[in-house]
Parts: structure tokens; sequence; C-alpha cells
């Protein structure tokens, strides 16, 4: 089973993604952690975010790997534990910018299409392109969204309980400046697949966007289970 959520940044895929694959049993698989990785790997090297060939060389010859459980999930860069680095708004900016270089999609594209053939019961993946270029035949697609206000909002409290120094504004600004980058961007920009389930998180609480997530899952199965 493949289930894709895609959806703007903040808008609550890493959390129902995780509860998800959790209580399906299923891999959980987050793609922005890759983009995240490989943008990681170029500053270290020092290349510079216009340099797309070395970017792309970066981005075959990087290793990255998600290994653990989805609350504990760590993300390795050659070995490396870089789970709390890639964190960083500049990590996101940077992670952003690698994501729009057609060559680096490529490699990551064909990295979660293996990872998730490969899982077992199935894979959970969540991030911009899932339901429309790396599993454009997911079993169940979503589309998960919430207002700029109320996405900046959820981060900036979540900055906040980690200690990290920012204001509300600054990460308004930052969600703007991603999303448009995101939703702009000529190689597979962020829009809903089609016959993915909309839902808008900006007005209801966790437990009842994850309970219209698993009713539509209910839906579909039952659905395909009738028609075969
Ligand atoms: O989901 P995130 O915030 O960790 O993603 C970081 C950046 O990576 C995001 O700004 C866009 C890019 N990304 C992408 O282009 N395609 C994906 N499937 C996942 C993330």
């Amino acid at each position: 089973m493949i289930i894709a959520i895609d959806g703007p940044s903040g808008a609550g895929k890493s959390t129902l993604g995780k509860m998800l694959a959790k209580r399906l049993g299923l891999l959980y698989l987050d793609t922005g952690a890759m983009y995240r990785a490989v943008a990681l790997a170029v500053t270290r090297a020092g290349i510079g975010l216009d340099d797309t060939e070395r970017i792309a060389e970066i981005a075959r010859t990087a290793r990255i790997d998600l290994v653990g459980e989805p609350d504990s999930m760590q993300v390795l860069l050659d070995g490396r534990d870089v789970t709390a680095e890639i964190r960083t708004l500049e990590a996101a900016q940077a992670a952003s910018m690698v994501s729009t270089i057609s060559d680096v999609r490529r490699t990551m594209v064909e990295h979660q299409r293996a990872i998730g053939s490969a899982a077992q019961r199935g894979c959970v993946l969540e991030g911009r392109d899932i339901g429309t270029v790396v599993f454009p035949d997911a079993d169940v697609k979503f589309f998960l969204t919430a207002t700029a206000e109320a996405r900046a909002r959820r981060r900036f409290e979540e900055d906040r309980a980690k200690g990290r120094d920012s204001t509300y504004e600054q990460t308004l600004a930052e969600i703007n400046e991603r999303d448009i980058r995101d939703a702009t961007r000529v190689d597979s920009p962020l829009v809903e697949a089609p016959g993915a389930v909309r839902i808008d998180t900006s007005g209801i609480g966790l437990d009842e966007v994850f309970g219209l997530m698993l009713s539509a899952i209910d839906e579909r199965m039952n659905t395909d289970e009738r028609k075969s």
C-alpha cells in the first residue's frame, strides 16, 4: 500500500504521516529530509547554491539514509547523523533551492521510488510531488493544506518549544517565500494531484484530521476491493 501526502510546509504532513505509518504498520518516508540532506552536503562542501552541476553531482554521490521508527527517525548523510542539523531555517531555505534543480529531483525520485517499492507492507511518503510524480498510482493521495498564517503560527510555536529564537513575522515571511518557490518552480511544482483527498487543516485539531484521513483510506480501499 502506498499513501502519498503532499502539501505546503507546516500543513501537518510529517505529524500525520508518522501517525498513519504507525497505525497501519507502514514504512514512513519524509522526502523533504532527503532534499534537506542534499542541501547540507552542498553547504558543507562550500558549493554555491547556483552551481547546479556540482549540486547534481553531490545529490548523485551523497549517501542519504533514513533509519529507525517514525518518531525517532534519524537522517544519515554519508553515515553521519544530521537529524538536528537539517532542521534549521537555513537548511530549509537551501533545500527549497536545491529542489528546483531537475537533476537533483531525478536522483531523489529514483531513490524514493526504490525505498517505497521495497517496503514490505507499504509506505507513507510525504513531500511535494509524491502523488504527482513519485507515485502517481498511489493507493490513496492526500493534499494537506492550511492558511499561511495558521502554518506559520504552528511552526513558530514548535520553534519556540525547541528554544529557537525567531518571531512570528519572520516565520510567516519564511513560509511565504518557500511557498512561492515550491509552487512556481518549473520541475514538479507543488500542485494538488488528480484524485487527491484535500484537507484544510487550518481550523481543525490533529485528531480530527487523523480521523478524516483514516476514513478516506478505508473508503478508498473498500472501493478498490469492490472493483476487483
Ligand atoms: O518538507 P520540508 O519542509 O522538509 O521540505 C524542504 C524543501 O524540500 C521544501 O521547501 C521543498 C523541497 N521538497 C521538494 O521539492 N519535494 C519533496 N518531495 C519534498 C520536499
